[in-house]
């Protein structure tokens, strides 16, 4: 084996007493990816940060080719090859591509002389590793995928020899997915070491030469890729054997739960997200609706949970024959639509509110729990019912009076979940389960759905995850552009004829 490029050896890291890693060896190699796998709180970031000068270690020893290296700050790390691109990018908005890039890389020269060699750097640089972006476009006017690709470039620019990537598929599509994959191939083809943060199994599968899982702090495994699968690397990550597949009977259709009949929703500038579109839930199945982000899914299910003006909607939505077209959301809920949003923080919960309160959102008026605290309300029934949730749904910690903030997003997720399955409902409205969630967690909630179908609910599930919609939904529907462009059986249908109907293809 050649010299590792970097490696460390025994890093110890406490925050506030509390131990988050506690002893950590790895060593990188040129021209290798490396996949950081491990649930959330493992302590994947911590490391990361560590290995880029962003945190010190307590102990520890790190190595650049053989030499004992300390880092005092990220440009320590930088100056000796080591790049990193964060979970949350720090990107300056108002700026230029080749602003960004250049800003901080070459201090005390003249920015705006710079520029036009920067310029051409960049081009050069984003066709050596196919990271198509145009050094003049201003930041705010990029996608999230093409804001990644300024950040590879910065990095690069600053001749990263090691790449290390926070999680950086979660912002992304799965058409996006591919291409960033493409990407990093190139980037080891040109002897590159790449550190790949995920807890998606099949993207460790898909993209690593080699995997490294942690749990709790500790490394748990280190394995070639090719020798490893992905129930091994589940059982690693978690502690346990998982369930990948989802175990479910076929489903025991009963009468139309949902209908809907040539639906539109536009915005207030009168585009179209929605577009006439016409489909039926029944009771007792998951009928599940693929597509690419920003397809209208978003409107679709805002619009049946009545979270839409009605002036921008037409068509007809019926719950269990009855029209609720012009029915406002909170008479939908009490007929027994409950909704799990896409955006638990902007939708799902308050986060400054404890757990009991969140438990009864949306059970009670809003006002009265939100503005007086209880007053109005049965507050032993209220913690009986928090408690219930909490146990059925493994909420953790199961302290009720903590503010929801507090809790991991996989947590706030089961909390959530929780809470819409104790209304009962005749109708689920669910986006995104278990985006965020740990894999153990993900198991938990698809059973938790699949029970829900089998006492009768009509469930409408949308995904971005392909494999996880085909594994929940009985029926399948592709949505492209607002429109409803297919109808498939997702036991038959191949992720690659969905995958070409979710990009308007046929
Ligand atoms: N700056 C910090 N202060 C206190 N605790 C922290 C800090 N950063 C991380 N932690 C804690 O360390 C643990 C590991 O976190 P992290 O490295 O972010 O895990 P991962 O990236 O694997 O999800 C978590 O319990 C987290 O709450
Ligand atoms: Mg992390």
């Amino acid at each position: 084996m050649s010299q590792a490029l970097l490696e460390c050896a025994d890093i110890q890291k406490s925050f506030g007493g509390v131990p988050v890693l506690k002893g950590i060896t790895l060593d990188l190699q040129p021209g290798t990816v490396t996949a950081l796998a491990g649930e959330n709180g493992a302590g994947k970031s911590t490391l990361m940060k560590i290995l880029y000068g962003m945190q010190a270690p307590d102990e520890g020893v790190m190595k650049v080719f053989g030499n004992e290296v300390h880092f005092a700050k990220p440009t320590d790390a930088i100056a000796l090859g080591i790049g990193m691109v964060h979970q949350h990018f720090m990107l300056v908005s108002t700026m230029t591509v080749a602003e960004n890039i250049v800003l901080g890389a070459e201090p005390g020269s003249e920015v705006a002389l710079d520029l036009n060699k920067a310029s051409t750097n960049i081009r050069k640089l984003s066709e050596e590793f196919k990271l198509a972006v145009n050094p003049h476009a201003v930041i705010e006017h990029l996608s999230v995928g093409q804001q990644q690709r300024v950040e590879l470039l910065k990095a690069l620019y600053r001749q990263a020899r090691v790449l290390i990537l926070d999680e950086p598929t979660a912002v992304l599509t799965p058409q996006e997915v591919d291409e960033f994959f493409a990407i990093l191939r190139g980037m080891r083809q040109q002897g590159k070491t790449v550190v790949i943060i995920t807890h998606k199994l099949s993207e460790v599968l898909a993209i690593s030469d080699e995997v490294t899982v942690m749990r709790d702090g500790r490394v748990v495994g280190q394995v070639a890729t090719k020798d490893t699968n992905a129930a091994e690397l589940a059982r690693m990550m978690v502690g346990r054997e998982v369930l990948l597949r989802v175990e479910k009977p076929d489903a025991d259709v009963g009468t139309t739960g949902l209908l809907v009949k040539n639906l539109s929703v536009s915005t207030s500038d009168g585009s179209k997200r929605v577009n006439g579109v016409s489909f039926e839930v029944r009771k007792g199945e998951i009928l599940g609706i693929a597509g690419v982000e920003g397809n209208g899914q978003t409107e679709l299910i805002e619009a049946l949970a009545g979270l839409v003006t009605p002036a921008h909607l037409t068509g007809e939505i019926r719950l269990e024959g009855r029209d609720i077209t012009r029915v406002d959301a909170r008479s939908r809920r009490e007929l027994g639509i409950a909704h799990i949003p896409e955006d638990r923080h902007r939708r799902g919960l308050l986060l400054d509110f404890s757990l009991a309160e969140n438990s009864i959102l949306g059970v009670h008026y809003r006002k009265p729990v939100v503005s007086t605290a209880g007053i109005f309300l049965d507050n032993q029934a209220i913690r009986k019912r928090a408690a219930q949730i909490i146990e059925d749904f493994d909420v953790r910690p199961t302290n009720q009076e903590l503010p929801a903030r507090a809790l991991s997003g996989g947590n706030q997720q089961k909390l959530i979940i929780g809470r819409e399955f104790d209304l009962r409902p005749k109708l689920l409205l669910v986006s995104q389960p278990t985006r965020g969630v740990d894999i153990g967690a993900i198991e938990f909630i698809h059973r938790k759905l699949v029970a829900l179908r089998d006492e009768g609910c009509a469930v409408l599930l949308v995904s971005a995850e392909l494999e996880e919609v085909t594994a929940l939904a009985d029926r399948l529907l592709i949505i492209h552009e607002g429109r409803i462009v297919g109808d498939v059986d997702p036991k038959v249908a191949t992720i690659e004829e969905i995958g070409l109907l979710m990009t308007g293809g046929h």
